[in-house]
């Protein structure tokens, strides 16, 4: 049986998932729940990637450690990973103890066999901030057309490359001050050493054809020795040997693939060893985006080469995310984060309008959003679950919820099902899913076809029981087939089918022979028509959420136009307004309900030495049963002023979410928080 390990690029700590991430990992996903389906022994491994300058100065500029800021964003992505269906098998960090060991095994074999040298560089460097700055926090004028403000590495305006020394008036983007250059001695990957190996491991059946071409263009131009080092402050791993010297995150990144392996077979008594020492033991494959060729096709490969390891079986990139033919946009609000996406939208309505978009090849992948409605519902809604929904209520009303037995006969449609299943396999394994999508959508245009010329409904009213019974059964069957080929993509949507069908787990050869005789639950609801509307206030809500500070008279025009449509949202306050509340972690530490009050409960909020215990009666009885909330960290107003009550005094407020009834979300910070801390 096949054995595969399968990664996806891990996404930065110091960023939110969006729309654009999730091709990827929906591409993943749905690659390694086929090979699930079909049997196979396939890990999902991925992780946070932890290190680097940006997110060791992000929290920095939060007030919190860059573990706390690590951990913070761990949770945060694992819940947006959930919301869109994305199971891995394990999702680490690369900021652990095992990470840091492969990392130091990997560049001390590969200094040991010859392949690290030290060199002196000259680099910007900031005297204020004491600390060496990376491109990216370098501002200054183009050195080519001028262009004010731009990166120390590339111009936006003209889109010329340079290096952050030629800058005209150059400025650190932390605290503007002029730059000095600085001497630093660094540490150097030296990438030649593997060129021959590299140019035969690129033809080898690893790389699509296009990213292979685009090698041969870098072998053409010269592989030169790559900078594993930076010098300290830096968040990162130290480099054994070299005090104050720690290596460049995109040395530890990959081997993060390793260390969420390791961490995985420590707790589920599998062998390390076995997957990345021997080259037979599994096969392995990296799904990346276009623009980490360089790193995942040739640092990669050599570094893990030069330390003995073994090699991935192959490397598949994909392109980027347009939304409606264009860059995604903060200002068209087409610059989506999956947050805010699950607010609106069910997340198996893009897995599918992806799935219908993915090739095996490196193009960009456009989200029309117009398209997105009418695939969805047209493909889905209309062909899909109307199959189920047109046929079930017969079934469940006439015949008990019982199918036809035996398996009648359907003029041999069950079998060209079934028969085009291997197509549609091997569509998936090639990564082809658009086409397989296609595929899976004509067999349900013919199940549709063959419910329209029985017309159920018609027999419905006639006397003869069995042609309907019989009719409606054939029509359950195929649907059946339909959600098995397409679990990979809608995993959720399949197990709510197999449930109504009361059937146990599929596996992709149980489309071989059909149901009969089984009886089927009450019909539940599988998905609802896309509402255009809501992909509207998506759009303006990503709009708004991440639109500029406004001047003072957009300000003006837009109070007003909030004040005449909306009703919901109070008037605006200034950020002196909002400084003004104290808001802090409480522990919920008693909890009672209120003699004579419906819908109170009387809370004792503990703040931490400092402050306390307060006592405030809060209405959120109709969603929370007391005895639940003890132990509980809530978030609460602590200056409020005290508020005499027929039951007492309440000496603050706590905050919850939601419209109210049992619809009401208490609010909580994530865990680590202590009782008494501030919200910032
Ligand atoms: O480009 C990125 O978002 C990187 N964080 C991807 C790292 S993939 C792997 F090498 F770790
Ligand atoms: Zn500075």
């Amino acid at each position: 049986m096949r054995r595969l390990l399968v990664t996806s690029a891990l996404p930065y700590a110091n960023g939110h998932i969006h729309l654009g991430h999730l091709v990827e990992y929906i591409q993943t996903d749905i690659w390694v729940r086929f090979h699930k389906l079909q049997g196979r022994e396939c890990y999902y491994f991925c992780a946070d990637d932890t290190h680097g300058t940006p997110i060791m100065i992000r929290a920095r500029k939060e007030g919190i450690s860059p573990e706390e800021l690590v951990e913070k964003m761990h949770h945060h992505h694992l819940e947006d990973f959930s919301g869109f269906n994305i199971e891995f098998d394990n999702y680490y960090t690369t900021n652990s103890e095992e990470n840091r060991l492969l990392s130091e095994e990997v560049y001390l074999s590969n200094k040991k066999a010859g392949h690290i040298r030290k060199d002196t560089v000259r680099q910007a460097y900031c005297e204020h901030d004491a600390m060496f700055l990376p491109d990216r926090f370098i501002r200054g004028c183009c050195p080519r057309c001028g262009a004010e403000d731009q990166y120390g590495d590339a111009c936006e305006s003209c889109s010329a490359t340079y290096s952050p020394l030629e800058l005209v008036k150059p400025g650190c983007a932390l605290c503007g001050k002029k730059p000095v250059e600085k001497e630093s001695e660094h540490h150097f990957f030296k990438l030649n050493d593997f060129e021959s190996y590299l140019r035969e491991w690129t033809r080898s059946g690893t790389l699509q054809e296009e990213m292979a071409n685009k090698l041969d263009e870098w072998f053409d131009s010269g592989l030169r020795d790559w900078d594993i080092s930076r010098d300290g402050p830096y968040f990162g791993f130290e480099i054994p040997g070299a005090p104050g010297k720690y290596f460049y995150v995109w040395l530890d990144a990959p081997i993060g693939y390793m260390a969420s392996t390791w961490d995985y077979c420590k707790r589920n008594n599998l062998d390390f060893d076995q997957f990345w020492r021997r080259d037979d033991y599994s096969e392995v494959y990296h799904f990346i985006g276009k623009d980490i060729l360089y790193f995942h096709t040739l640092f990669w490969p050599a570094t893990l080469k030069g330390a003995g390891f073994r090699r991935p079986t192959a490397v598949f990139a994909h392109g980027f995310l347009t939304v409606n033919g264009q860059k995604m946009s903060k200002s068209r609000g087409t610059f989506i984060n999956a947050r805010d996406y699950l607010t609106y939208l069910d997340p198996e309505y893009l897995r599918y309008y992806y799935a219908a978009k993915l090739t095996s090849r490196v193009d960009d992948l456009d989200l029309s959003l117009d398209d997105f409605v009418l695939r969805v519902n047209s493909d889905l809604v209309g062909k899909v679950v109307n199959l189920a929904s047109r046929t079930a209520g017969f079934i469940l009303k006439r015949f008990d919820g019982k199918l036809s037995t035996p398996y009648p006969d359907d003029g041999g449609l069950h079998q060209r099902f079934v028969a085009a299943g291997d197509d549609i396999s091997q569509l998936y394994e090639s990564r082809e899913f658009a086409k397989a999508m296609r595929a899976i959508m004509v067999l349900a245009d013919e199940a549709n076809r063959y419910v329209e010329e029985k017309a159920p409904w018609k027999l419905a009213k006639g006397k003869a029981e069995a042609p309907l019974q019989e009719s409606c059964s054939v029509a359950l069957n195929l649907f059946r087939i339909l959600m098995i080929y397409l679990q990979p993509v809608l995993p959720e949507m399949a197990e709510n089918s197999r449930n109504f069908l009361n059937l146990p787990p599929f596996s992709w050869q149980d489309v071989k022979e059909p149901l009969s005789g089984i009886t089927i639950q009450k019909f539940s609801h599988l998905m609802n028509r896309v509402d255009p509307k809501k992909v509207a206030a998506l759009q303006e809500a990503s709009r708004e959420a991440l639109s500029p500070p406004p001047t003072a008279s957009a300000n003006n025009k837009r109070q007003e136009a909030k004040k005449k449509q909306n009703q919901d949202t109070a008037d605006e306050i200034t950020i002196d307004d909002f400084l003004k509340v104290d808001l802090r972690v409480a522990e919920i530490v008693a909890a009672q309900s209120v003699e004579g009050a419906d819908k109170l409960l009387q809370l004792t909020l503990n703040f931490g030495e400092t402050i306390g215990n307060r006592t405030v009666f809060a209405g959120i009885k109709s969603a929370y049963q007391p005895e639940k909330l003890l132990g509980r960290l809530t978030v609460a107003v602590v200056n409020l002023q005290p508020r005499k009550m027929k039951f007492g005094l309440s000496e603050g407020m706590v905050l919850a979410a939601g419209p109210g009834g049992e619809a009401l979300f208490l609010l909580s910070p994530d865990s680590g928080a202590k009782p008494g801390m501030k919200i910032k």
